[in-house]
């Protein structure tokens, strides 16, 4: 059978070293908190209950924690007495019987279903506590893993470690996971003993050693380990959580020539033979189909490019923006809400919002569709194979029918019918002559000035 698994995720830190107005869990990474994060490790590990010790803004920390598929239940952690202490925090969930209590933080947002999975197995394999450690080359500040004939015998922190224990480089990453039969008894266990006056969860190992039970250690990648205590960390979290998506994008058939100018949200998604050129930003809700290409300096969101389209360079995609197979939007063009129709083009200098356009349609440069009266947004449906002169506007709400014709430098407030020609401009006036006599004039004046000041 199974073994029913509760994951219990730390996240009532203070978060002194931030320096932030809220938790530092809300903090996001790839354009999403980094609690969330941590909850889809969690869940991709094949755990589905959650407890959540939480501290400052509470509300705001279980809200982002609450990603689909997984029951996340908030426990407030009242005051700050320790890592054991914050564990006993979800009591009352550890008490309903679980096979297996696996502790994370919330903070540590590049973790992944690897290790947790190990812990378990750990577990599943007779062990009362296992630690999910890490190897270093800079092991200040963590607490050491202590080892004696082959066993995990300790682990002890910083401060409370002699001169020969702090060159350990083997280091606790804080992760742990504990027989869940035993883990209310041996959580009540902890003492507060020690230089920082805590309730230290890592007193386990000894703890669960003194009762005869067994404590083993699983490896994970130094990487995948790394906490976030203050911005620059945040920054380098981010940078390589980018160069792991990136390189497993690639690995999956998209190129990117640049790969370190691409920025991708959590949740972007490029299909195989797809092409990104340098400096494109993705923010959430990208989803690029095979075989397009984005060219340089992109920004796209809440957007779907279908297979074969074109966008860029320097074109902005926002929420709604749908391009159809082989469609093109080009450079300064933004589209927002709009449906852009297969083998459509939008290539130069463009505004498309609250619009529908049709396959084959050419939008000609400085297009924009109107779409706002200062109150209300209202729609441009613009027919298959129009043809939209340069330099108009058009003033939603607005239909343009099929194979329709729109005069360059129009502005078009009525419906015009399919095939139809329509012109929203003045007419032009020809004056033979008058350029050079106006030229003449102007150079009388002037040469009157210059006698003037001689
Ligand atoms: C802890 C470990 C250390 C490990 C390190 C890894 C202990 C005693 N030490 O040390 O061995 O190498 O993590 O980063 O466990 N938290 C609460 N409530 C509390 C205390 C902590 O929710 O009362 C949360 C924090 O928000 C944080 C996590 O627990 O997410 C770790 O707490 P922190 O105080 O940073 O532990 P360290 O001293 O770094
Ligand atoms: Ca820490």
């Amino acid at each position: 059978m199974e073994r029913t698994c509760l994951a219990v995720i730390l996240a009532a830190g203070d978060s002194t070293r931030m320096k932030s107005s809220k938790s530092k869990v809300l903090h996001p990474v790839a354009n999403r908190p980094m609690i969330a994060h941590v909850v889809d490790a969690v869940a991709k590990a094949g755990i589905s209950s959650v407890a959540l010790v939480v501290g400052r803004n509470a509300g705001e920390v279980s809200k982002a924690a609450r990603i689909g598929g997984v029951e996340v239940e908030a426990h407030l952690q009242k005051e700050r007495l320790g890592t054991g202490h914050a564990v006993l925090a979800a009591r009352e969930a550890i008490a309903r019987g679980y096979d297996d209590i696996l502790v994370t933080y919330g903070d540590v947002p590049l973790q992944t279903e690897g290790p947790l999975k190990a812990a378990r197995q750990g577990l599943a394999e007779g062990s009362d506590i296992v630690v999910i450690g890490f190897h270093t080359s800079k092991p200040a500040g963590y607490g050491r893993l202590l080892v004696k004939d082959g066993e995990l015998i300790a682990i002890r922190e910083e401060k409370d470690a002699t001169d020969a224990e702090r060159a350990v480089k083997w280091c606790n990453s804080g992760l742990m996971a504990i027989n869940g039969r035993k883990a209310l008894d041996l959580l009540a266990r902890i003492e507060n003993s020690n230089a920082k006056g805590e309730y230290y969860l890592t007193d386990l190992v000894e703890i669960a050693r003194s009762l005869g039970g067994r404590v083993t250690a699983v490896d994970a990648p130094e990487v995948e380990m790394t906490g976030c205590n203050n911005r620059a960390e945040l920054a380098a979290i981010e940078r390589f959580w980018q160069e792991r998506r990136r390189h497993e994008l690639m690995i999956s058939g998209v190129t990117m020539i640049a790969p370190e100018t691409v920025f991708l949200s959590h949740d972007t998604v490029i299909g195989q033979d797809a092409l990104i050129e340098p400096n494109v930003v993705f923010g959430p809700g990208a989803v690029i189909d095979g075989g397009a290409v984005i060219h340089a300096f992109s920004h796209i969101e809440g957007a779907h490019v279908s297979v074969g389209a074109t966008v860029g360079p320097f074109a902005r995609l926002r929420p709604g923006a749908d391009l159809g197979e082989r469609s093109k939007v080009g450079n300064f063009c933004e589209v927002k809400n709009g449906q852009i129709g297969e083998g459509a083009k939008v290539n130069h200098l463009t505004y498309i919002g609250d619009a529908v356009i049709g396959a084959g349609a050419n939008i000609g440069a400085g297009t924009i569709t109107c779409n706002y009266d200062g109150v209300n947004k209202h729609e441009t449906r613009i027919g298959a194979n129009a043809f939209i002169g340069s330099n108009s506007a058009l003033v939603a709400p607005v239909s343009i029918g099929d194979g329709a014709y729109i005069a360059s430098g129009s502005v078009i407030t009525h419906n015009v019918p399919a095939e139809a020609l329509a012109f929203g401009r003045a007419r032009q006036e020809m004056k033979p002559e008058r350029a050079k006599a106006i030229r003449e004039r102007a150079q009388a004046i002037k040469a009157a000035k210059q006698a003037k000041t001689e």
